[in-house]
Parts: C-alpha cells; structure tokens; sequence
C-alpha cells in the first residue's frame, strides 16, 4: 500500500511521523504518492493552539471527500486522537482508525482491521508504551537524527494540553537510547537531538542515570560531533546541567528555554513554578557558564488577567535576555485545562496588538544578535542546498543559526569552517575561508 503521513506540530510529532512510517516500511509498505493518490494517509495532529485544530478539521473535509471518490483508508493519530478518544468517530465517521500517540506501535493491527465492520481505535496510556523505544529508519534527515528520551509532562501549565493528550513522564531507559545513539552514528549520523516534552525531568524518581550523565554519556560515543536537546523546563534546569555547556565536546552552544511572560503574577496564574528574577538567574548562570550560548523561548501573550504592566514586564525580559530568537503566540483556550476557566479574558484586538509589538521587538533583537556574528568563523554543518538558491548550500552553526553560502557538493552533510559576512533577519551569509596568503580559484 502507498502511503502519505500529513503532520501537524512540534517536533515529537515530526519524529513520531518517521516512526510510523518506518513501522510501515517494514510491514510492507511503500512511502509515497501524496493526498491525491495515496491508498492510505495517515494524519498526525496536533492541538495545543486551536489554530492547529482547524487545520486538522478542514483537511479532513477534504480527505472526506477524496474517499467519496477512491479506495482510501484514513487514520488520525497524535493529540486530538488522544483528546477526542472514541468521540473522534462521531465527528469524523468516514475514518478507519484512530490511535493515540502511546498507540502508534499498533499501526499493523490497524490496517488489518481497516476493512472491518467498526473502526480501530488504541488510545490507553499506562506507560511502558513501545512506542516510546521504535527506532525510526534514518528515512529523510541525512546526517542528522533525532532520539526520543521521554514522553508526557506532569507540569499541568495552566494554559497547556500536553499532560492530558501526552499522559504522564515516562523515561526511556538509557541503556537502549546508548545503544540507539551508537547505532546512528554507526550510520553516519553526526548530530543528534534528544526529545521530550520536559528532557530535563528525564528519570526524575528513577534508579536510572539522570539528564547531565545521559548527556555525558552520549558525549563520549565516538562519531556523534553534535548534541542537541529539546525542550527544557527553567525550574529543573540544574547546576549540573549548566555545567554541561562549554565542558561537553559535543554540546552545542545553544539551548531553547520557553519562559513564557516577564509577569510574575502571570507566572503564577501559569503554574510555572519561577519568577521571572529566577528565570534571569538561570540565563546569567548559563552565560557564565558559556558566554556564546544563544538562548530562544516561546512566549504567550493575551494570557488571562494579562494587563499592560505584565506585558510590559515581558517586554522587560525580553530586552534583558536579548534571546536570539522567540516563539510567540496569542494565548489560545484548551480543553480540559485550568487557564480555560480564569477570568480576565483579554480582548482578540488588544492581544494581537501586544503580539505585534512584542514580534516588532523580537525581530530588531534577532537582527542584532546576528549582525553580531558578522567577522566572525564559524562551524557550519551543511545540510544541503540553500532553500532559495539551489547553487548555494545551506547548514547551520552550533548556536542553530542558518547559513547560506556558495560552495561545492562534497561539503554536504561535513562541518566546514565558514566566515560570517552579513547578519540577517532569519539567517547569515557566509563565505569559505580564502586560503592563507592566495587567492582561491
Ligand atoms: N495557548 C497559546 N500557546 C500555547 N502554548 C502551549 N499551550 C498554549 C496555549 N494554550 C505554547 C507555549 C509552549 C509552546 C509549545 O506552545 O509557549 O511552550
Ligand atoms: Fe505544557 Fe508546561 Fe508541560 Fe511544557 S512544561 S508540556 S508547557 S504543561
């Protein structure tokens, strides 16, 4: 059967999207056609902003009608799958299965129940889910790779769905992520970024090593020249941790560290468990630490009881920090959460006109940060050819930062040392060292 997976959000989705397809490889089946002429599409959602609902629910009326006209099986998976359970069914009646992001392991059994009287459904979560341990095949990344560390959140953010669609923490053991690690870099992977929705609580209560030893563990496998992890929590971020930047080989100089508003009071009604000064502390301890570091964050506005003076202390933090980049998103209700009944609901208009500002400030701070590498070399893995100009290549600097510069093939998928020339809004322009005393040819 070919297949099309259509995926919505972050990047445990992206990852859970190649886990599915690869379950799928080896059952026997084929990646590709696309919306239009697969036999089977699979779609992985998302909720966490209700914008990503919609999404969802309009391409479903498509798919809906696609199916009226060619043999097509449908399956939903991820956070609304999990959100909706069977009541998926009622909304969407046309689909085969439904599979929660604990579930996508039982894909196989889907498709053999696809033909049957009554859809297939798995939506249990009680931990020990094979799913957290497939190993995807290296399918579409090139030299990069991603590894699954854990799973679920037990923060409860006010405003957040995850701790209800992705169930509690659940912590990979660090024997089998050694041994994926050292698999893929077998493979040639020299980049690898470590996932879970809060990595810094990885085997919190457990006998199992803890975040900083996993990551000095994986330092010392011999092929991997690039550690990455994503997303951390500033209330767990440790000594220890910090510790690891600018000490451990492979660690990049960057770290994404959401903070969510400058408003102590908003913290507060957020549940994030710091202030806003111990957010500043942690940011002085890693830049202490390592002083290149480039630090990004998401960040909600329009939050309920969200007045002037707590966006301007966002906007406050924002100046402090100078993060090199920023998530920003109006604050949107979710179900089952505890923000969704908190009074103070702040107006559409005014909460677009406080993004608006607050992205104007980013952008003028982004710009600075990069017009900042100007003069300076830097390594560059290069990952392919540049997205607008296929003559030039494109990769990125320890710190996550997009380069583009002309150079040749052979460098694609190697680090190469690269002069930084021009600071842009979204990326740099770099040039290849000429050589020492003589002009290059
Ligand atoms: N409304 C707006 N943004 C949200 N996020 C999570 N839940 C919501 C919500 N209900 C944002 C947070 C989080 C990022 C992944 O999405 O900033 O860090
Ligand atoms: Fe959501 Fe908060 Fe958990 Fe992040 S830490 S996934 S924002 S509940």
């Amino acid at each position: 059967m070919r297949f099309f997976i259509e995926n919505f959000g972050c990047q445990m989705n992206d990852h859970d999207m190649e886990k599915m397809g690869s379950v799928l490889i080896d059952h026997g089946h084929t990646p590709g056609g696309g919306l239009e002429d697969a036999d089977l599409v699979i779609v992985n959602t998302c909720c966490i902003r209700e914008k990503a609902e919609q999404k969802f629910y309009s391409l479903m009326g498509r798919l809906q009608r696609a199916k009226r006209k060619r043999n097509l099986i449908i399956g939903v998976t991820g956070c609304i799958a999990q959100q909706e359970k069977e009541g998926i069914f009622e909304r969407l009646p046309f689909i085969d299965f439904s599979l929660g992001p604990s579930n996508i392991h039982r894909i196989p059994e889907a498709l053999e129940n696809a033909s049957g009287a009554s859809a297939f459904s798995a939506f249990a979560d009680n931990g020990r889910s094979p799913s957290l341990t497939i190993r995807p095949h290296n399918t579409r990344r090139g030299i990069k790779g991603y590894v699954t560390i854990m799973k679920g959140c037990n923060n409860f953010c006010s405003y957040c769905v995850v701790p209800y669609v992705r169930g509690r923490e659940e912590s990979r053991a660090s024997a089998d992520i050694l041994a994926e690690v050292a698999e893929m870099a077998s493979r040639g992977i020299t980049e690898v970024t470590l996932l879970g929705q809060n990595v810094n609580s990885y085997n919190n209560g457990s006998d199992d090593i803890s975040f900083p030893r996993l990551l000095k563990k994986i330092d010392a496998i011999p092929g991997i020249r690039r550690l990455r992890f994503v997303t951390s929590h500033p209330k767990d971020i440790s000594d220890e941790l910090i510790g690891c930047f600018g000490t451990l080989r492979t660690l990049c100089e960057s770290i994404h560290l959401p903070f969510q508003s400058g408003s102590d009071k908003i913290l507060s009604l957020m549940n994030r468990g710091y202030t806003a000064s111990e957010y500043l502390e942690k940011v002085v301890a890693l830049r202490e630490r390592c002083g290149d570091i480039a630090i990004t964050a998401d960040c909600i506005v329009g939050f309920p009881g969200e007045d002037e003076s707590d966006f301007e202390a966002t906007m406050r933090l924002m100046e402090t920090v100078r993060f090199d980049g920023i998530f920003s998103f109006i604050y949107s209700p979710r179900k089952f959460t505890a923000a969704s009944a908190l009074p103070g609901i702040v107006p559409p208009d005014t909460a677009h006109e406080r993004l608006s500002r607050f992205q104007k400030l980013q952008r003028t701070i982004t710009l600075d940060a990069n017009r900042r590498m100007e003069g300076r070399r830097v390594e560059v893995l290069v990952e392919g050819p540049s997205r607008n100009c296929a003559e030039e290549l494109m990769g990125r600097t320890r710190s996550g930062k997009i380069v583009n510069f002309t150079g040749d093939e052979s460098m694609i998928y190697k680090l190469v040392d690269v002069d930084i020339i021009k600071g842009y809004a979204n990326s740099l322009r770099g040039e290849i060292p000429k050589p020492e005393g003589g002009k290059r040819c």
